[in-house]
């Protein structure tokens, strides 16, 4: 190990030496304990940011636990690194790139100068542009090819380019009052497109090609194959397609881009009067708020999109103002690395107690395991711990119907986020008419968050009779840890504080690690050895030229059952 890396190492700190000493303790006691003891801790330790209510009382954490983790922050100059990020710093030091997508959300009347330029009048600039094309859109004035006014829009993305779109306009289906509506295409797997378009009318449907880029090959191939199936579906010979052609002008009123690469989007055919532009400071998985949003923006209006961004916009400015003490992102970051660094958890898992918000966990799963699944430091050496959790989850209550039996019972520990609205988006009357189907769901909020903390002991289960041979089945250890999250209602802000609150927790848990939260090299050998292999599979003659006898033998069956 050189000397740099003990440097900068924080497994070497006071800190964490001082936790790990301090986790025995700690592993020793039972949430029921840590409760009776403290009993002030389910009121005291919760902390309120904008609209969200957050609990984090039911973490195997004492109040030492947290000093002793805000001395591990101080120890990785958190706040420097925080400070760094907000003023446009280039903290993605393997690209040589400030991280901004905090200025996206910056009020019009705001300053940021990066790199020579105010970057919030670039971003205030594209949200107008966004909010006219938006606003022609939704009036009906923007009209396609055959004259009549468009009713979907189809987003054309993928990973950053389509999950953050596609999770925030599930999860607002309740603004969305234009007569448009949005469907998202994605997966290359030509089953994606085939079914997403199955039942729409060309003439009345417009694609965003969203790509930071504009090379991604998903993108790209399905968007050249949605031009296709424009082009027949609206009776369109492709064989002029010059200025002034019926093909120029169908491209032209049916697709427009959003992206990065002016060039890439131009050399597809679309003009670049109809693109949407952002900048490199702002990685895929952060762009949810940027042009990337456009679909949403059609679907809910520029009003409702100013909302979503002040929602992240007041969870950022808590996030770089609060004391660590009272910050919620630092705070559940920190409760985060206390868990994956001196529980070895290898998993969280994220429950919105909300349908609508059904694409969340894959929403987050881009967000943290794309940031922070890392083995090097930002100085290139290896890690000396781990580092990004595994996160998955589903809307409860169906997870509670499929893997929660894993999480009150198995031997693994799951720390788990619950996310739950007071006011429903939709709510109708219980089965027997006397309540709300609204708080038949938050009762079991309540009492899962309730049972994976205090179980229930073999003692309480023989007291009800219990056969005695089934009784070690039916006892509940409990002692399983939890967040709560609790906000009014499941509007375009509190959508976007929640996003904020995880990407600024991933900040955080990289800032400790001492890793390059922003980049994302491990996706692109996948990527370059698919177009290899593209020629292999696809060819009749040649013998697969591939060097392990696996991929080979695999070839080989696929190919003698594609016929070839
Ligand atoms: O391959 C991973 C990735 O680069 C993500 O980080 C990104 O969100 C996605 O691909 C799509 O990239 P683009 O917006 O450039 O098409």
């Amino acid at each position: 190990m050189s000397s740099e890396t003990i440097e900068t190492d924080i497994t070497g700190s006071h800190a964490w030496q001082e936790l790990s000493a301090h986790q025995p303790h700690v592993f020793a006691m039972h949430l029921r304990e840590v409760f009776a003891v403290d009993p002030q801790r389910g009121e005291e330790l919760t902390v309120d940011v904008g609209d969200l209510h957050i609990d984090y009382s039911k973490h195997r954490v004492l109040r030492e636990t947290l000093s002793l983790l805000f001395d591990l922050a101080r120890a990785a100059d958190l706040e420097t690194k925080r400070d760094a990020m907000f003023w446009g710093e280039h903290i993605n030091t393997s690209e040589d790139r400030a991280v901004l997508h905090t200025a996206l959300r910056l009020p019009a009347d705001a300053t940021l100068t990066v790199d020579g330029q105010n970057v919030v009048t670039d971003v205030h600039e594209v949200l107008d542009k966004m909010g006219a094309f938006t606003d022609e859109l939704r009036s009906g004035d923007w009209k396609g090819h055959s004259g009549e006014r468009i009713r979907t829009v189809v987003n054309i993305g993928i990973g950053g380019s389509d999950l953050g779109p596609a999770m925030v306009y599930g999860s607002l289906r309740h603004y969305v009052d234009a007569d448009i509506q949005c469907r998202f295409i994605s997966n290359v797997d030509p089953a994606d497109l085939v079914a997403t378009v199955a039942d729409l009318d060309p003439a009345t449907t417009l694609f965003v090609v969203a790509s930071k880029t504009f090379t991604t090959l998903e993108t790209i191939t399905n968007a050249v194959a949605a031009r296709r199936w424009l082009l027949d579906g609206l009776g369109i010979d492709d064989s002029d397609s010059g200025e002034g052609s019926a093909y120029a002008d169908a491209v032209a009123k049916h697709f427009v881009a959003v992206s990065t690469n002016a060039e890439k989007v131009a050399e597809f055919g679309i003009d670049t009067d109809n693109m949407f532009g952002f900048w490199d400071w702002v990685g895929g998985r952060y762009s949810v708020d940027s042009a990337i949003g456009l679909s949403v923006m059609a679907a809910i209006g520029k009003e409702q999109f100013a909302e979503f961004l002040h929602g992240f916009n007041l969870v950022d400015r808590h996030f770089r103002t609060a004391p660590m003490e009272q910050n919620a992102p630092v705070i559940l970051g920190l409760i985060g690395v206390w868990y994956n660094n001196f529980w070895n958890t290898t998993s969280r898992a994220v429950l919105p107690y909300s349908q609508d918000m059904a694409r969340f966990a894959a929403y987050l799963q881009q967000l943290t395991m794309e940031s922070n699944g890392k083995s090097v430091t930002s100085e290139g050496h290896h890690v000396t711990t781990d580092t990004g959790a595994v996160f998955w989850g589903e809307p409860g209550t169906n997870g509670q119907h499929a893997f929660y039996q894993l999480l009150h019972q198995g031997t693994r520990m799951i720390p788990s986020d619950f996310i739950g609205f007071a006011s429903p988006t939709d709510d109708l009357p219980e089965a027997d008419g006397s309540g709300s189907m609204h708080d038949l769901l938050m009762s079991n909020y309540f009492a899962q968050t309730k049972v994976l903390a205090f179980g229930k002991t073999a003692d309480e289960v023989a007291a009800e009779g219990v056969d005695p041979a089934v009784v070690a089945h039916k006892v509940m250890p409990g002692n399983r840890p939890s967040t709560s999250i609790l906000a009014p209602e499941l509007t375009p802000s509190v959508i976007g504080q929640l996003i904020a609150l995880y990407e600024h927790q991933v900040f955080v848990e990289g800032a400790i690690w001492g890793i390059n939260s922003f980049d994302q090299w491990g996706v692109e050998l996948g990527k370059t050895q698919a177009k290899e292999l593209l020629s292999v599979i696809t060819s009749s003659d040649s013998p697969s030229p591939q060097s392990d006898s696996s991929t080979d033998a695999l070839v080989r069956w696929y190919r003698t059952h594609r016929g070839r």
